[in-house]
């Protein structure tokens, strides 16, 4: 947690923060949590994507529907081809707030406080900027609205209608190299659709729109806590800043604040699990956040990376199968597979996130555990930030648009090739 110098100026942020109105409502939040029980029985799949940091400043029209549009089209893809609905849950609207191993960083000779997302301070390297500042938790609740209110808007003004999925071509989809593959999809879904209305005898208004949570990491505990609250006619605590909120590999400690924390929340929940988390943590964390076994509270997210997986998730999938715990696998097969490169970027080999997701569904089908989502950090901008794809980029691309503060993310055509993989993989081991 950040400390912040000026105590009331933190607590006064608090109260304010606690008068605002919520983001979400009590009732999303449970019909999620009753999708997310389907997805653990393999009768959904769990979409889950989004930037690794929002930033306040791209908080702006077209980054917001481009995000929405790769999503959606990753989801067509994957409802198409796994012939299961999707569960869309976007890494927006509140993910401002990221993890840091150091306190400190130093450049030439000069040591300041770590950037720990703009909820926290200011990316620039100077004094003044990197001072914790608890009015950026007003301004993450108010951009985070902003976000929540034109996604809504778009998807209920038929920015997501199947009669139309020509409205979420990006302008660059022409010249990908999955264009044929994805054109060819749209055309298929549009016949099926005219299909259907012509034996129905009617326009099928269920396909004008979509359901889209939300989800971010709930770090900083002041901005989430302020959010928590009872609601008429429900028991019990919710978060209301995002539908579902996960606790990153760093805060997850059985005996930390933020283990404690999400105990008290109705909320559906998720943990990362990295390479050494062991078969009797992870029992431990299952017992703490889902004694009874609610269907649908739980989601573990392995994020072991592809020269481990192998190696550290089986132990893990045969302990929570043999304590017949119920839980949603998700696979993130973005944050064991970062590494530099030799001009200076922090990046991903596409291969090697191919390579997690490939390995994950094999690891579940032999240990007959079922793998029922994925967490990816993409975006719909052409940047160039990760390596490898159909276009295969190079370290000397990467130059070219590398603009994330934080990881590396799939570029829009990267984002959906993965689609593509998913579909292909959970044919070919018979799911
Ligand atoms: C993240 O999801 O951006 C993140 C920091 O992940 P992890 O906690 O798994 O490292
Ligand atoms: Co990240």
């Amino acid at each position: 947690m950040p400390t912040y110098p000026d105590a009331e100026a933190l607590a006064a942020t608090r109260d304010e923060l606690r008068a605002l109105p919520p983001l979400v409502t009590s009732r999303e939040i449970l019909a999620l949590k009753q999708q997310l029980a389907e997805a653990q029985e393999g009768k959904r799949f769990l979409l889950q994507g989004g930037d690794c940091a929002e930033t306040f400043a791209e908080c702006t029209s077209d980054v917001i529907s481009n995000r929405l549009k790769v999503l959606l089209q990753m989801s067509l893809v994957l409802v198409h081809g796994l012939k299961l609905p999707v569960v869309r849950v976007g890494r927006f609207a509140g993910q401002y707030a990221k993890p840091r191993s150091a306190d400190t960083e130093t450049r030439d000779g000069v040591t300041l406080p770590t950037y720990r997302g703009d909820i926290v301070n200011s990316p620039d390297f100077d004094a003044q900027a990197r001072v914790p500042d608890p009015r950026r938790m007003v301004k993450a609740h108010a951009r985070s609205a902003m976000t929540m209110n034109f996604v809504r808007s778009l998807i209920d003004g038929g920015f997501a209608d199947l009669h139309h999925p020509e409205y979420w071509g990006l302008g660059w989809v022409s010249q990908s190299p999955h264009a044929a593959d994805y054109q060819k999809m749209v055309a298929g879904i549009g016949d099926a659709v005219r299909f259907m209305e012509t034996l129905a005898g009617r326009r099928m208004q269920s396909l004008n729109r979509v359901d889209f949570y939300t989800s971010h990491e709930a770090l900083l505990l002041h901005y989430e806590e302020s959010q928590t609250r009872q609601v008429p006619r429900a028991d019990g605590w919710f978060n209301l800043s995002t539908h579902f909120p996960w606790i990153g590999m760093r805060t997850a400690a059985l005996d930390g604040a933020h283990v404690e924390y999400f105990r008290g929340i109705r909320n559906p929940v998720a943990v990362k699990v990295g390479p050494s988390v062991t078969s009797d943590q992870l029992l431990r964390v299952i017992d703490a956040l889902n004694p009874d076994d609610e269907p649908g509270r739980l989601g573990l997210i392995h994020r072991m990376g592809a020269g481990q997986i192998a190696d550290k998730l089986p132990a893990l999938l045969d302990a929570v199968k043999r304590e017949g715990r119920r839980v949603l696998w998700i696979c993130d097969a973005m944050h064991g597979n970062t590494e530099s490169t030799s001009n200076g970027y922090k990046t991903r080999r596409f291969a090697n996130i191919r390579s997690e997701i490939e390995q994950a569904f094999d690891l579940h089908a032999a240990a007959g555990t079922h793998l029922g989502g994925v967490h990816l950090e993409m975006t719909g901008e052409n940047v160039t930030e990760c390596l490898g794809g159909a276009r295969d980029l190079t370290e000397v691309d990467l130059q070219r648009d590398y603009r994330s503060t934080v990881d590396p993310r799939l570029n829009y055509e990267q984002a959906l090739e993965i689609a593509m993989l998913i579909v292909r993989k959970r044919g070919a081991i018979g799911e």
